[in-house]
């Protein structure tokens, strides 16, 4: 049997936190066995906000190096940089053509980011759902896993499948976004009612990432907003210890239930530090790998370079087809 195709992406903007890892990442662990996957480093998207050039270089390269420390294995899926395969950038102009001015500037992210760079609103911020729905398109791909705020997006690539299919007839396959589970969603430890960010700049201690230490990570939780209740439960006006809780699941592979047990009776103190524990454990591993990965430059280069063909084949057969039918001479 035919396995089904799933795609996701992840900007090399910022730094990845347990957010992502949790939400995104580690699921894929799985997912990579049962699906036909391609996971990208979306660096064509990251340029619609200023970026230094060398810092996106190098982010992009740890992003791939924590990729497959984390488990992503190049043998079953596809992981390639999103720049190396210029069949998206192709297939994103085309689909402009079906994208209308006023759906693109309905999209929630686009009006949030204008806001937040009203000095560079350029055209590839508009642009960013439509590059979205090419890199999905390409691959056929019937799931695409991503957080909430990604939805709207998978549902205009969605609409510009329909649309394109019915204008030139059937060419795309019509993808469904899949959103992670509860206990995935993780928030900011200093305003729990937020997603935990990693463009987060204002406060510091509000996102754990994947390159922190024992003792940044110890920290940050341990100055995490709580309650003054001083009791371990899980409720819905428990914001922060609830966060908090969930992390530690995540993390331990425990039920809510058991963490509450197991904290029964003792303080937030000890808690935090417990949590800090658990999540410095599992991280440190990692990092080493990723360190001991990016050292390696003939490796990352092997496997970025096998990506890269195995996403240029499955990418180029799409974009012919779309040419076909839109109607370019192809010489044949
Ligand atoms: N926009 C996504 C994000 O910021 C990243 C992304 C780019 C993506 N292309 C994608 C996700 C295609 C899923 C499918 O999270």
């Amino acid at each position: 049997m035919k396995k089904k195709i799933m795609y996701s992406a992840i900007q090399p903007s910022g730094k990845l936190t347990i957010g992502n890892y949790v939400g995104a990442v580690r699921n894929w662990l799985r997912l990579q066995h049962e699906y036909k996957c391609y996971f990208a480093v979306a660096d064509l998207h990251a340029i619609t906000v200023r970026q230094d050039p060398e810092a996106l270089r190098k982010r992009t390269l740890e992003l791939v190096s924590l990729y497959l420390a984390c488990g992503i294995d190049p043998s079953v899926c596809t992981l390639y940089i999103q720049s190396q395969v210029s069949a998206h950038a192709a297939l994103c102009w085309t689909l402009n053509t079906v994208t209308y001015v006023g759906e693109a500037s309905r999209m929630t992210q686009f009006k949030d980011k204008s806001q937040k760079h009203s000095d560079n609103i350029n055209m590839g911020l508009m642009d960013y759902p439509v590059l979205m729905a090419a890199d999905i398109l390409l691959y056929q791909a019937q799931y695409v896993p991503v957080g909430a705020d990604q939805k709207q997006h998978v549902e205009l690539a969605r609409d510009l499948a329909l649309r394109f299919n019915s204008r030139y007839g059937e060419t795309f396959t019509v993808p469904e976004p899949l959103i992670g589970k509860d206990e995935g969603r993780i928030a900011s430890l200093q305003d729990p009612s937020k997603k935990m960010s990693k463009s987060e700049t204002e406060n510091p201690n509000a996102s754990v990432y994947l390159s922190d230490d024992r003792d940044t990570i110890l920290r940050k939780f341990k100055r995490a907003v709580t309650d003054s209740e001083n009791c371990v439960r899980f409720s819905e006006e428990k914001s922060g210890i609830s966060n908090l809780l969930r992390i530690y699941c995540a993390f331990k592979g425990c039920t809510i239930a058991e963490a509450e047990r197991e904290f029964e009776g003792k303080g937030y103190g000890t808690f935090k530090l417990a949590v800090g524990e658990t999540v410095a454990d599992v991280l440190t591993p990692i990092q080493s790998e990723q360190a001991r990965i990016l050292g390696d430059r003939a490796y990352l280069n092997e496997q970025l370079a096998k990506g890269k063909r195995s996403a240029s084949y499955a990418a180029w057969k799409t974009l012919s087809e779309v040419y076909r039918k839109v109607g370019f001479y192809r010489g044949d």
